[in-house]
Formats: structure tokens, C-alpha cells, sequence
């Protein structure tokens, strides 16, 4: 099974319903996190972008980032009246001013703190839950006091993404640490962590005999292909998935423009969605500071049609 790791500022509820449109092979999403708060209410509009009956596309889990166990099950149940059974709480977000307020990846150097929070939290939560984790704050054997602790719990899954929250993004995935989580792990393991070629999950499957669920973020977004590559073995040619790309960017488009009011916001947002997007294309440094330099929807459209017709 292949997820669709959450990507706050793109993998929002209009990309991943419009992603199946055009592209195969992704099974299931995380949603980006939302904050748990108290005064969460169920009008609220993070939550209304989470009614399953607006999320018709990629089947889409939850997640909740949150210190806060009574904050963390209201908000929970919450979701799970309005029709979501599965949620997933974030463990792993590595950014400053969340670590500082000891959310997210802040927690997995305090296994008290998780083991405090999820007994808490447990009894009084009406989805299942599932757990998305780094291997540490600063060290990546902090996982390591983490995972007995999880084996208490009944939990649908772990995610897991073998870096440290110091890490952020980059430097190299640690597979042997993640090999010892797994053995300790009684829970299914998803691993998440840069795969970005049908070789590169091919090589994982080899080592990691008992993993049989893939998430990908950054991966899928600059190759929103690579799920089907992946399980129907098939390739595209490149004209042929820039048809595709330019299909599923104008439908973006389209969608966005609808919900965001002013020529300014709409280009902003499609700014944000060619972070990733502008990977797949073989010029990829000269179009993303094209797509940079523009800063009005009349401006940003001429700039997408050079760009695509000059590619086809
Ligand atoms: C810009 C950005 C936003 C992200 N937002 C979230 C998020 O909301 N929740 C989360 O659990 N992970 C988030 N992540 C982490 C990804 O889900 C994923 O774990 C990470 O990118 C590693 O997977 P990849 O190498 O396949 O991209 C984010 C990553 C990036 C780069």
C-alpha cells in the first residue's frame, strides 16, 4: 500500500481530491496536521475541511498535532462524529516553534511525557489511532524508549521516518535504527523517508522483508507518477506525463481560484504547489524562478503557458 505522506501547504483536501483524477497507485493520505485547542469547535473550519463529503478523493486519515491529551481525544472525537474513524497523531514535525512548545517531534525526547499523554488520552478516544514519529528529537535512538511504551497501547499503526527532528528534511535516513524499532515495534510499521524512484522503495523492500506499507511525500509530489510506476510497473513518456501535469495544474488552478478571492492569494498558493510540482520537469531551476517572479493571476497564467507550451 502506498500513502500519501501529509505536506502542510500542499496535500490539502483540493490536491488530494483531484490527485486520482489524474494520477494511480496511492491507496490513502494523511491530511496535514491540525492543532488541537480548547476552544475547537465543530463549525470550525479545519475541521469543516475535513467532512468525508468533501474529501472525495484519495481516502484521507486526520491528523492531530497536540501536548494536550483532553484537548487531543475532543478534538479527536470530534472527527470521528463526523464520520472519520482513524486518526493520527503527530509526533514528528521538527519546526522550531512547535518543538518549543513541545509538540510534535519536542515529545520524543520525553517518553513520561508520551507515555502520560497517551494513557490520558486513550481511554476516552472513540477512532483508533495511529502514531507518526521521528526516531528522536537530537538523538536517534530516543525511539528507542518509545516504542515498549507504544507496545502498551492498542494502536492501528506506526509511521515512522528515520531522521531526527534536528535533521528537518535532510542528511541521510538511519535504516538500522529504524531496523531496531521495527523488531521492538508489535505494531504494523509504515516507513516514510525519501523515496523517490520506484529502485529506491524496491531496495527498502529488500532489507525490510515485513514492510508492506510506503508512505511518500516529497517523492509524490514531484512525481506524481511514481505510485503507479511503482505497482503497475509501467513509464509514461515525459510528453506524455507533461500532458498530464498540465491537466492536473489547470484543475488546480481552477479549484483554487474558486475558494481564494484576489489575484495575489491564488498566485501565492500555486507558488506553494510548484515547490514540489516544479521538481518533475527536466528545467526545473529556470521554471521555478519564472513561476517566482510572478506576483498577479494575469501574469502567472502567461508564465504557466510559455512554460508548458515550450515543454511539449
Ligand atoms: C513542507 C512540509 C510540510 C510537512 N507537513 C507535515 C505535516 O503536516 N504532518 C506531518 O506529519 N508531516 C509533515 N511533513 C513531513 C512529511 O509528511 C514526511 O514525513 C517527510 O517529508 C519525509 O517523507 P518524504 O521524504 O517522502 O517527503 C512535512 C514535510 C514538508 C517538507
Amino acid at each position: 500500500m502506498i500513502y500519501l505522506a501529509p505536506i502542510q501547504g500542499t496535500t490539502d483536501r483540493i490536491y488530494r481530491n483531484l490527485f486520482p483524477l489524474y494520477f494511480k497507485g496511492v491507496d490513502i493520505a494523511i491530511a496535514p496536521f491540525i492543532s488541537s485547542s480548547k476552544k475547537m469547535k465543530p463549525e470550525n473550519n479545519l475541521l469543516r475541511e475535513l467532512d468525508p463529503e468533501k474529501n472525495t478523493g484519495i481516502p484521507t486519515i486526520p491528523q492531530i498535532m497536540s501536548s494536550i491529551p483532553d484537548d487531543f481525544t475532543k478534538l479527536a472525537n470530534m472527527l470521528y462524529d463526523i464520520g472519520h474513524s482513524r486518526v493520527n497523531w503527530n509526533i514528528g514535525c521538527p519546526f522550531r516553534m512547535v518543538v518549543k512548545k513541545g509538540r510534535g517531534a519536542g515529545m520524543l525526547c520525553y517518553p513520561d511525557r508520551v507515555e502520560s499523554f497517551l494513557d490520558q488520552a486513550m481511554p476516552a478516544l472513540k477512532p483508533q489511532l495511529s502514531i507518526k514519529l521521528r526516531l528522536g528529537l537530537t538523538y536517534p535512538d530516543e525511539a528507542l524508549q518509545l516504542i515498549p511504551i507504544f507496545n502498551r497501547f492498542t494502536l492501528e499503526e506506526l509511521i515512522i521516518h528515520p531522521r531526527t527532528g534536528e535533521q528537518m528534511y535532510e542528511g541521510e535516513v538511519n535504516l538500522d535504527m529504524f531496523e531496531q524499532c521495527l523488531s521492538l515495534s508489535c505494531h504494523r510499521v509504515v516507513y516514510n523517508g525519501d523515496i523517490e524512484s520506484a529502485e529506491t522503495l524496491e531496495r527498502l523492500a529488500q532489507r525490510f522483508g515485513s514492510i508492506d506499507r510506503w508512505m511518500i511525500g516529497r517523492g509524490l509530489l514531484a512525481n506524481p507518477f511514481l505510485a503507479e510506476e511503482i505497482k503497475l510497473r509501467t513509464v509514461k513518456s515525459y510528453p506524455e506525463k507533461v500532458k498530464v501535469m498540465r491537466a492536473f495544474h489547470d484543475h488546480l488552478f481552477a479549484e483554487y481560484s474558486k475558494l481564494l478571492s484576489g489575484p495575489a492569494h491564488i498566485t501565492n498558493k500555486m507558488k506553494e504547489i510548484w515547490t514540489y510540482f516544479g521538481g518533475f520537469f527536466v528545467n526545473r531551476e529556470k521554471i521555478r524562478k519564472q513561476i517566482n517572479k510572478t506576483h498577479h493571476r494575469d501574469g502567472y497564467l502567461a508564465v504557466v503557458k510559455k512554460i508548458f507550451d515550450e515543454l511539449v
